[in-house]
């Protein structure tokens, strides 16, 4: 006879592990947020089977080292199955040896620089493919090619700035001027130095990579050097309403995002997001692209358990790949061949509102291609997936 376990018909704990604290817990909070909402929608919905999502929540307070130790925790003394978190890829390198030594399944819910695939881990943040590609055709199509790149001090920037730099070199008259990368505390005198520079060498537009709370100084070091956002603005892949939010919305108006998500996008389904996520948090957490991917990400899980009825990796990988969602940005789809999603690349301009204005936007999703093997620049309707 075939028992079922009380693991099997209990509450399904999920690890949540994010960072509250530290420099990057404006976004962090914000994920787990999304987490949360998510989560609330599906229990309220009679939740996986009847059995509720419970979050066992761990705050890795922006360390990768506590990151890796937290996710050991949360396999072996929770006993999760899936862990949703980390937003530097400097945590989510952290964390994949323990999740793939454990078997266990990852959801990543932020965009990164790509170049990776774990058959443990579902990534739901852009590839470059989906947001490199089609910022550098913007800001040279609309500014110039000559681009400096100011970054944090880890693996996100690096790889990211050396993609951007790789696309910028396509077009003629390119050319990178600088590359320099501050620590993730860096403050206003350490971005000033670089606007020194930045004023002697006058380039096209500013790439950052700079992330956390450190992106407030280097925006405002911008605004008090004088420099003018309709000349040489800064474009960036992380600076979201959240980020702009902590800099002041006059410090960010003018400035370039390329992102799947922003809060201004107009559909019912963002809309209706947003109204109940504002009935749950009130109008303290700062919605973004993370916050999004976060969101849709625990809906996909909820859906692909249904079918599975079992969190174990083996049994719902197939339900999720290869998997659709009605998110926010529009519909998302899981790739079955590279585990990352396809997703809507847009750019958006901050507005002093504290909003984006979206001036460019795929009408299509865009298939994850992370290891840029057929992107070219200034593809928006790149590759639709086959439907497999
Ligand atoms: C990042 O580190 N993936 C933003």
């Amino acid at each position: 006879m075939v028992r079922t376990s009380e693991r099997d018909k209990g509450p399904i704990r999920v690890g949540a592990l994010f960072s509250e604290t530290g420099v990057t817990s404006t976004i962090g909070h914000s994920q787990l947020q999304g987490t949360l909402l998510a989560i609330d929608e599906i229990n309220a919905a009679g939740g996986v089977g009847g059995r509720e999502i419970v979050p066992v929540i761990c705050d890795a307070q922006s360390s990768p080292a506590r990151y890796a130790l937290l996710a050991e925790h949360l396999i072996t003394k929770e006993k999760v199955n899936v862990i949703f978190g980390c937003y530097m890829s400097s945590s989510r390198k952290a964390v994949l040896p323990v999740i793939e030594k454990w078997n266990k399944l990852l959801f990543y819910p932020t965009l990164y620089e790509g170049f990776e695939f774990s058959n443990n881990i579902i990534y739901t943040g852009a590839a470059p493919n989906q947001n490199s590609v089609q910022l550098a055709e913007f800001m040279t199509a609309n500014f110039g090619g000559r681009v400096y790149l100011i970054g944090s001090d880890y693996i996100y920037p690096y790889e990211s700035n050396r993609i951007m730099a790789d696309l910028v070199s396509q077009r003629p008259d390119s050319k990178k001027l600088a590359e320099r990368y501050l620590a993730l505390d860096a403050g206003m005198a350490d971005f000033a130095a670089i606007m020194q520079d930045i004023r002697l060498q006058r380039p096209d537009f500013i790439f950052s990579t700079v992330v956390g709370d450190s992106t407030a100084s280097l925006y405002r070091a911008y605004a008090e050097a004088g420099f003018d956002p309709k000349t040489m603005p800064i474009a960036s892949l992380t600076t979201s309403e959240a980020e702009i939010s902590q800099m002041g919305w006059d410090v960010a108006a003018g400035h370039y995002t390329s992102a799947p998500y922003f809060q201004s996008i107009d559909s019912e389904s963002n809309r209706g997001c947003l109204a109940r996520l504002r009935r749950r948090f009130g109008s303290e957490c700062v919605p973004n692209l993370c916050w999004e991917s976060a969101y849709f990400q625990m809906h996909m899980f909820a859906n692909a358990m249904r079918e599975s009825g079992s969190d174990e990796i083996a049994q719902i990988m197939p339900h999720l790949l290869g998997s659709e969602f009605e998110a926010p940005q529009g519909r998302v789809r899981i790739d079955p061949s590279n585990h990352h999603t396809c997703l809507y690349p847009r750019i958006g301009r901050a507005e002093a509102t504290g909003q984006f204005t979206i001036v460019r936007e795929a009408r299509r999703p865009v298939y994850p291609d992370p290891y840029l093997v057929t992107h070219s620049l200034g593809d928006w309707t790149a590759k639709l997936h086959e439907q497999s």
